[in-house]
């Protein structure tokens, strides 16, 4: 057997803090600032910090506590700088859903509001997908940017969208992937100080975060959305960023697709002035917020959608990154129709059902190291409340791999359903945390 290293600190040792937070006690600051150092210096093994994450889990943390344990996240790594641009700083986290392609055409809207937005991405696990993954579907376009890159092309364009360095919040790093095969990911002050750690140390002076709610968010009801907004506005807060959450329906996909190279052509339609009224409604309302948090707000950022000037910044910056931005974006080579199997009207359209769809056809991955089908994915042709004939096409799945129909179909059964009555219509925005 392997013995566990055994850390120790002149005054604690890490089995009686684990023992400790089991019994529902406190940390002190000391504690919390060497346990995560610790972890990070690889001198507490996974097994360890796996239990307190646990302990964690079940008995949650004080609002002290909580605030120590982020600032001690920030801590363990580089917090980035931008206070030598001319312009006021502002970003956007969404905690993920089904079709959220956003950053894609909010990034450059911002931009050309005049505001400067160094966007961090992430990649896709599981269901939902990665901003990252999206825009590498778009040929040459690359992700890793050394800092003073990322700072260069905010100065001269005002919007970055790439993967964060090696130096950003590596407790995050070590922490999140444990969490992730432990099932301790789905507590409330692990997710708040894990997102607010990395977005407070990438140096942006205000956040508008867009929490999910429904079945194809992390969280699946109101109250623990609201919750989880409330506990990432006051880490903000404490920490000096202006946050501001607008809480978001995720029992819908947005817009029509679901799938990388899909959903990069979405976005140029709403960049173009076009696309779904659903995706074009929160990119609007989340660039206000954005602007509003820097006091920027004479921007009128629905015009400056209209007038073309976010699809110039959007061209500028993929191409400052090797992108083309007129290249033929890829396509699947195999698609297969789902249709309406009777007159009446789209009840529901699931947003989870759809994400596993797009996942098993290819769009997602298990593992950190699979690699995505650029052109897999579920391109809708109705939402909820439209009527629909019988025979007309409700959805279009795309893969390269043809043998993977089947499971997509399995994982959309059940997933909408075709009544006669209309559906209690739902608004996107459901509540915002301030
Ligand atoms: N996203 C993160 O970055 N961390 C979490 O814990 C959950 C979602």
């Amino acid at each position: 057997m392997v013995t566990a290293p055994s850390p120790s600190h002149p005054g604690f040792h890490v089995v009686d803090l684990i023992r400790s937070k089991c019994e529902g006690a406190e940390l002190s600051d000391a504690q919390i600032d060497w346990l995560i150092a610790a972890y990070t210096d690889d001198e507490i093994a996974d097994e360890q910090m796996s239990a307190l994450a646990m302990a964690v889990w079940f008995c949650g943390m004080s609002r002290r506590e909580l605030g120590r344990w982020t600032r001690a996240m920030i801590n363990s790594g580089e917090r980035l700088d931008f206070s030598a641009l001319s312009k006021p700083t502002v970003d956007k986290h969404s905690t993920g859903g089904v079709g959220d392609k956003i950053t894609l055409p909010l990034v450059p809207l911002v931009a050309a509001c005049g505001v400067a937005v160094p966007q961090l991405a992430g990649r896709g696990l599981g269901h939902t997908g990665g901003t990252l993954d999206k825009l590498e579907s778009i040929p040459g376009w690359r992700a890793n940017l050394t800092n003073k890159e990322m700072l260069r092309q905010l100065a001269d364009l005002g919007a970055v969208i790439c993967a964060p360095g090696p130096g950003l919040v590596p407790a995050d790093k070590k922490l999140y992937a444990l969490r992730d095969v432990t099932g301790t990911v789905e507590s409330i002050p692990l997710i708040a100080s894990s997102i607010m750690s990395k977005k407070i140390a990438e140096g942006a002076g205000a956040l508008v975060l867009d929490v999910k709610v429904g079945s194809g968010a992390f969280m699946k009801t109101l109250d623990s959305a609201r919750k989880l907004a409330e506990t990432m506005v006051d880490l903000g807060r404490a920490e000096g960023v202006t946050t501001v959450a607008l809480l978001t329906d995720m029992s819908v996909p947005l817009g029509l697709t679901a799938g990388n190279a899909l959903e990069v052509a979405e976005s140029v339609e709403v960049l173009a002035g076009g696309g779904p009224p659903d995706v074009v409604e929160l990119t609007v309302a989340l660039a206000r917020e954005m602007i509003n948090a820097v006091r920027w707000d004479d921007h009128d950022p629905a015009a400056l959608l209209a007038s073309g000037a976010a699809m110039d910044v959007w061209r500028a910056m993929i191409k400052a990154q090797g992108g083309d931005p007129d290249a033929a974006l890829p396509t699947a080579r195999e698609t297969d129709v789902i249709t309406a199997e009777r007159d009446g009207v789209l009840q529901f359209l699931d947003a989870r059902a759809v994400g596993e769809a797009a996942w098993r056809l290819g769009a997602g991955r298990a593992r950190k190291e699979h690699a995505v089908q650029a052109g897999a994915g579920v391109q809708m042709h109705a939402k909820p409340g439209m009527r629909v004939r019988a025979g007309q096409p409700l959805v279009t799945l795309h893969t390269d791999t043809p043998e993977r129909f089947a499971r997509a179909r399995e994982a959309l059964g059940g997933g909408y359903a075709i009544d006669d009555a209309a559906p209690e219509e739902r608004p996107i925005i459901l509540d915002r945390i301030a």
